[in-house]
């Protein structure tokens, strides 16, 4: 090793504020992979690179060698195009599940590469295992064949996929460094580049119930993720969207999973429609299937229509081992053993309803992790929410709970209660899509 490149060196440059080069970059990412960099150096330099930012050509650097330090996917069976997407999460956001066969039945392959995620409420992985039999477990060889087959594949991170964010991003979570943009775009893209998308489309949310609260830093993010992406060679775009209220009006795995059939049913709520729509555009418009956004849309809204969207998330549960009946028969998927309505203490307009508060019910009832460790409850949630706008009588159900035990059910009700605010006065629709980055 040049002495350049010890680690040392090569953290008390980032320290003066100098640009690194590519080679010590690629250093520090090889030392997080084979452990040739000791936690404290990985640590100072998690550090300092928060403390001093990084540019595009020093964030591409990172964010290339994050993703060689795995597999990168080889996708050269699966024909052109092929698309993904990437959602910074938020509460009652199913987008992926239904948007992802949307895209397939448009003619564009689309291969997702999904993570957990530590949240209130459970991951894309969560919410496709509360179908019976569902594997989100492939190995890569089975989601290239997959791909080639049915041209949606939607499967968890191996852990050959960029290793080197597992322990990055591990340290990062225990040094008060999460919250650094490039290290942010580096982790996601890393993750998204390895999949073998051709395109990439981001939701970067904001608002009470999202990862990143302030609009102006969600819309920095979006700009790194966009230049970044477009350094590495791989168009993408991103779509700020607000999450102050849920997504819809199911929070929680299986409530979810129901909801998002009702999407490709053509039942799905407006909220969760119009984010639906707004990203399944940029996807078919960077693939070049679409000349504009209005063609776009009507290509997705025929998708629909025609149950093409339905008939690929069909092909999708069946390739993976799970059991299709769900589709025609949502009542299959894991039911809980309580249900209970919130009922409006007066009438009103729904002013507010907080997304942070619905996704710490939806936790306390068990639908999510507050440690990697912790075991989700497939069934519980809340459904049947009310939204932000809407008339609601004396009495009637603000939502309901699907519980597991009494105790859950009387904290959540407490809680879902202050979640949702009424007033005397109609209060507009919330604007959900706030500006297309790229
Ligand atoms: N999601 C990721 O994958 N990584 C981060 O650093 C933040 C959100």
């Amino acid at each position: 090793m040049s002495s350049a490149l010890f680690p040392q060196h090569v953290i008390a440059r980032k320290r003066d504020g100098r640009s690194l080069t590519r080679d010590e970059i690629a250093a520090f990412v090889r030392g997080a992979t084979d452990g040739s960099w000791a936690d404290y150096q990985l640590s100072a330099m998690l550090m300092t690179i928060f403390l001093r930012g990084m540019d595009t050509p020093e964030t591409a650097a990172l964010t290339e060698a994050m993703m060689r330090s795995g597999f990168v996917a080889d996708l050269s069976n699966v024909a052109p195009p092929r698309a993904d997407k990437h959602s910074t999460g938020g509460v009652g956001d199913k987008v992926s599940l239904h948007l992802a066969p949307m895209v397939a039945a448009c003619g564009v392959a689309v291969p997702m590469i999904s993570g957990r995620g530590l949240g209130h409420t459970g991951g894309t992985l969560d919410k496709l295992e509360s179908i019976p039999g569902f594997c989100v477990n492939l190995t890569f060889a089975e989601y290239r064949t997959q791909l080639e087959k049915i041209r949606l594949a939607l499967i968890g991170q191996t852990a050959e996929l960029a290793p080197a964010d597992k322990k990055l991003y591990a340290l990062r979570d225990v040094t008060g460094t999460v919250e650094s943009i490039p290290l942010i775009c580096a982790s996601i893209l890393a993750k998204k580049l390895a999949e073998g998308t051709q395109v990439l489309v981001g939701d970067v949310k904001f608002g009470r119930g999202a990862f990143m609260k302030d609009k102006a830093k969600a819309r920095e993010l979006a700009q790194t993720l966009v230049s970044v992406a477009n350094a590495m060679g791989t168009p993408m775009r991103a779509v700020l969207t607000a999450m102050d209220e849920p997504l819809g009006r199911a929070v929680g795995n299986a409530l979810e999973v129901a909801e998002s059939i009702d999407c490709l049913k053509g039942r799905g709520p407006a909220d969760t429609m119009e984010v639906t729509f707004a990203l399944g555009e940029q996807m078919l418009l960077l693939s070049k299937v679409a000349a504009t956004k209005e063609e776009a849309r009507r290509k997705l809204e025929a998708s629909v229509a025609s149950g093409a969207a339905l008939q690929k998330f069909r092909e999708l549960v069946a390739a993976q081992g799970g059991d299709v009946r769900v589709i025609d028969d949502p009542t299959r998927l894991p039911q809980a053993r309580l249900k209970a309505a919130v009922a409006a203490p007066r009438a009103g307009f729904v002013e507010d309803v907080d997304a942070m508060g619905v996704a710490l019910a939806a936790l306390r009832l068990g639908a999510g992790r507050a440690k990697a460790e912790d075991k989700i409850d497939h069934a519980v949630g809340i459904g049947a929410l009310v939204k932000i706008g809407e008339r609601v009588e004396n009495g009637a159900a603000l939502c309901v709970i699907h519980a597991s035990n009494e105790e859950a059910l009387a904290e959540a009700k407490r809680m879902l209660t202050k979640a949702v605010v009424l007033g005397e006065t109609s209060v507009a629709t919330p604007m959900l899509i706030d500006e297309i980055v790229g």
